[in-house]
């Protein structure tokens, strides 16, 4: 196969020839805004009856997206064309970078108004919403209720969504109430009551109060707790086709409405390569300082590929370099961790580990590198979040990210159902076999 560049005469499209069998075929190229090349394959298997494999998908673009581009080489991460230190640097609240990933532009002064006054709105659950609680078991993990629970939002509020403006509203209502029924959860799962959204609070404030008042005390919201908070969130809006929003894609494609869609996102966070990697990141630093394992011990561990052992919060499928968002939470979590005079001994694991992986062969070769879920968890703990519901911060931030590919999947004209193919390695014809001959 040879890429026809030089020869392309000006104008026309370029293309990738395929040889099969001595035959060739013609295959266009398409060419992102960043120069990023794909070869269309759509039409392969109706000119050559033929089918590409790409397990795990580490190869294949599933789509053309606007919404977020990565340079996983150079550790590049915008959102509509905005980097993510840009949104740091500026304190950009989760809120309008919510409506930036959703909507593609930063929000003017009215856009910002009427979106925080859609959020404040719509926080309160639906009162039999709240009953739903009372049926899970306390030790329902938190992930697992955001997921049952959002599927839920579409039995009361099925949205019909046929408009930018029933959209917005749409929008704003699963992004508001998928904070109360966060702060529900870890409610429920404490054995203390539901806590109701407050209309004088901002969106984070909100969510810390709903979580962490009492009926006789309220929450006092601390500045540096919000401001990180909101960090964190901004930081997870969105990143391309990963596991969860690749699977909310797929769901919205086959026309499933945006709550359902986004539910299924939150299953696809779940799993600790993915989402619960924050969790299950904290949890291995914790074992080192219980067990007074040295980070060199466990990264030769990890290098006993016998072990199974993995080095949680580091290692990427697509940066091959620092994941910019890790270095954003590393300078936040030294800066929180200083505010609120908090000397956490997971931090200087956390340092320690860093230090022997980079330095380490087998992570050098490999560019292995800490990614966002190796000091959110850190950062997390220091905001008073407990380890189980930190897959749920995780799925709050990544909402936007979430709804915006819904749209961009449903904004599509000319948009199909997803349906891969596969390559069948089953047996090729079986007798089936009565009962008492088996
Ligand atoms: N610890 C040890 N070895 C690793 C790790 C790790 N954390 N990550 C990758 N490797 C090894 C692989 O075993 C593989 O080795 P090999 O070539 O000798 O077989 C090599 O590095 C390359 O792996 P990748 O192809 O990059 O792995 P893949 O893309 O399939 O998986 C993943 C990416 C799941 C993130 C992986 O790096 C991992 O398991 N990391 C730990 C879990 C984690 O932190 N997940 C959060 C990711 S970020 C997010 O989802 C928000």
């Amino acid at each position: 196969m040879g890429t026809q560049t030089p020869e392309t005469p000006a104008g026309s499209a370029q293309t990738a020839t395929l040889v099969v069998d001595g035959v060739s075929h013609e295959l266009p190229l398409v060419t992102g805004t960043m120069g990023e090349q794909a070869i269309d394959i759509s039409r392969l298997r109706a000119t050559t009856g033929l089918v590409t494999l790409d397990e795990a998908f580490g190869n294949t673009a599933s789509c053309r997206s606007a919404i977020t581009y990565i340079d996983g080489e150079q550790g590049i991460l915008r959102y509509r064309g905005i980097p993510i230190e840009e949104l740091a640097r500026n304190g950009s609240s989760f809120v309008e970078t919510a409506w930036l990933v959703i909507f593609g532009q930063l929000p003017t002064q009215a856009e910002r108004d009427r979106f925080s006054e859609l959020l404040t709105e719509s926080s309160a659950l639906h009162n039999d919403m709240g009953k739903h609680f009372d049926a899970f078991p306390e030790s329902g993990h938190p992930m697992a209720i955001m997921n049952a629970m959002i599927n839920a939002m579409s039995t009361h509020t099925r949205p019909r969504i046929n408009d930018e403006e029933s959209f917005l509203v749409a929008a704003a209502h699963l992004l508001s109430k998928v904070r109360t029924i966060a702060a529900a959860s870890y409610k429920s799962h404490k054995g203390e009551p539901i806590i109701y959204p407050r209309r004088d609070l901002k969106y984070v404030e909100n969510l810390l109060h709903m979580m962490f008042s009492l009926p006789y005390d309220d929450y006092e919201p601390v500045p540096e707790v919000a401001r990180a908070l909101n960090l964190f969130f901004t930081l997870h809006a969105d990143h391309e086709q990963n596991c969860s929003t690749s699977t909310v894609r797929m769901v919205a494609s086959s026309d499933a409405n945006l709550y359902t869609a986004c539910s299924a996102g939150v299953a696809a966070l779940w799993g600790p390569l993915h989402g619960g990697a924050n969790m299950a990141t904290v949890q291995m630093l914790q074992r080192l300082h219980d067990e007074g394992t040295s980070a060199a011990d466990l990264v030769a561990q990890v290098k006993d590929r016998s072990s199974g052992v993995r080095l949680m919060g580091f290692g990427h499928r697509v940066y091959r370099n620092r994941d910019p968002r890790s270095v954003i939470l590393k300078e936040a979590v030294d800066d929180l961790l200083c505010a609120l005079d908090i000397d956490d001994p997971l931090l200087e694991i956390a340092l320690e580990l860093e230090d022997v992986a980079l330095h380490d062969d087998y992570f050098v070769e490999r560019k292995l590198y800490p990614n966002v879920d190796f000091y959110s968890g850190i950062l997390l703990r220091a905001i008073g979040i407990p380890l189980n519901m930190f897959t749920v911060m995780f799925a709050i931030g990544r909402m936007p990210g979430w709804i915006a590919n819904w749209r961009e999947v449903n904004m599509d004209p000319s948009g199909r159902i997803q349906r891969p193919r596969q390559v069948y390695t089953g047996p090729e014809l079986v007798e089936w076999v009565p009962r008492e001959l088996r």
